[in-house]
């Protein structure tokens, strides 16, 4: 750590793509203002990067502070900005980091998810913080509020739309109603998704963001690896038409909720596609803008909406914890450590309480509704609407009369709900299961 009142603090950068470039130019055009919100200038140490010889003139620095030799640059600095990602050799930085007396900003969601826990104990051990608020939602101040504002409250629920790739595909779906696979080539040809945008469409990046989330609002370890997910590529247009029908659209959630199981409090964590009401918040939130819902007993309801990706928008987010860090360098004290003492279950995705939307095509004989309404009964599955429209039809020649039948139902466990639409695709007068999608938002 510097010695002198008023000699600079050491700021070491690894990683100089997008994100990186504009923390690297924000530290340089803002240097006054932010050394007199911290009340020591901040200098930018080194810059770590994979090769030498890009041209990188879009970032406002001495040449000669870019290094191959992260190993090296970490261990004189005062506060790492970790902007690299994946899981090594970034994490072994971060520790050495920290064991050099560093502190640490990470935008890092997959290692955050992964192993949190290890980087908050060499944290502790060293002395030093650790932040990461753009590790979720890009520039929304969320992992904060959670951490420090609510702290004294009682978070019941977070739920989120906290990737921009996957809410600009449904949004663009829900807007011109193409289906999945085209849009994601428009998102492509827009830079909106990756080459590869697995990580993105399957949920992976979500997931990691709901770990994250939980962990702070239940005060509960939840890894990546706890949570259940599934992501969009199995949406389809007809999906999003039966949305639209109840005056919803489709999104991809990531839900983090206490919930109250048999055997005592738990915690649900978990990303798929649900329905929500367009009148809700996070149903207004379009393109590729994330946004978290957070209910807490004596908050009520608050949202946050915002950018959740891009160079300056996640620089924003990195700099206000670099400042954060900063002062506590100046001023003395720590941030908050690691907050587990709650050790909640985290339930498997069967004991989730949610509702589901199930649209059949059925043939229009007595007793078809019947056998229907049977098969939620008999596994306890309570149904909240029903709503069938006629279709007549043509069937090997012949003309029909079908019946597309909606059904709603109110929450009941995963696996009841799961069950009950295997078995309504058994029912010899259930022609097709057309679309069954979870509902959120009441
Ligand atoms: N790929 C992410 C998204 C941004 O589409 O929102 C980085 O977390």
């Amino acid at each position: 750590m510097s010695s002198s009142a008023e000699a600079p603090l050491r700021v070491a950068l690894l990683g100089c793509g997008v994100v990186g470039a504009s923390v690297a130019r924000l530290l340089v055009e803002n240097r006054d203002d932010l050394t007199a919100r911290i009340g020591r200038p901040l200098d930018i140490v080194g810059i770590a990067i994979r090769r030498l010889g890009r041209d990188r003139s879009d970032v406002p620095v001495d040449p000669a502070l870019f290094t191959t030799d992260a190993d090296e640059l970490v261990t004189r600095a005062d506060i790492v900005i970790e902007v690299i990602g994946g899981i090594e050799p970034t994490r072994d930085l971060i520790l050495r980091a920290m064991e050099h007396g560093a502190s640490v900003v990470s935008a890092n969601k997959a290692l955050l998810a992964e192993d949190g826990p290890t980087l908050y104990a060499a944290a502790h051990e060293a002395g030093v913080d650790l932040y990461y608020e753009a590790a979720v939602a890009g520039a929304i101040p969320i992992l904060r509020p959670i951490r420090e504002s609510l702290a004294g409250d009682r978070i019941t629920k977070v739920m989120g739309i906290v990737n921009g790739t996957t809410n600009f595909v449904l949004d663009k779906m829900d807007s011109t109603g193409a289906g999945f696979a085209e849009t994601v080539e428009v998102a492509q040809s827009l830079g909106y998704a990756e080459a590869d945008p697995t990580a993105d469409v399957e949920g992976f990046d979500a997931a990691a963001k709901a770990a994250i989330l939980a962990s702070l609002a239940f005060h509960t370890r939840v890894s990546s690896s706890q949570v259940h997910r599934e992501g969009i590529a199995e949406v389809t247009a007809a999906d999003i038409a039966a949305a639209a029908e109840m005056g919803s659209v489709v999104k991809l959630l990531a839900i983090c909720e206490r919930v109250n199981s048999p055997a005592g409090e738990a915690v649900s964590v978990r990303v798929h596609p649900a329905m929500i009401p367009r009148t809700h918040p996070l149903g207004g939130v379009r393109d590729a803008f994330n946004a978290v819902f957070v209910e807490s007993e004596a908050a009520g309801q608050l949202m946050f909406y915002g950018r959740g990706a891009g160079g300056d928008p996640t620089a924003s987010a990195i700099l206000g914890d670099l400042v954060a860090v900063a002062r506590h360098r100046v001023e003395g004290g720590r941030g908050a450590g690691e907050s587990a003492y709650a050790d909640l279950p985290v339930l498997p995705m069967g004991a989730a309480l949610t509702r589901y939307h199930i649209s059949l095509d059925v043939a229009d004989r007595p007793g078809v509704l019947a056998a229907v309404a049977s098969a939620f009964a008999e596994r306890g599955v309570s149904i909240e609407t029903v709503r069938q429209q006629v279709v007549p039809r043509e069937r090997d020649g012949r003309a029909e009369s079908g019946a597309n039948l909606v059904v709603v139902t109110h929450r009941a466990p995963e696996a009841a709900l799961a069950d009950t639409v295997d078995a309504l695709g058994t029912i010899d007068t259930v022609r097709e299961v057309v679309s069954v999608m979870r509902v959120e938002g009441d």
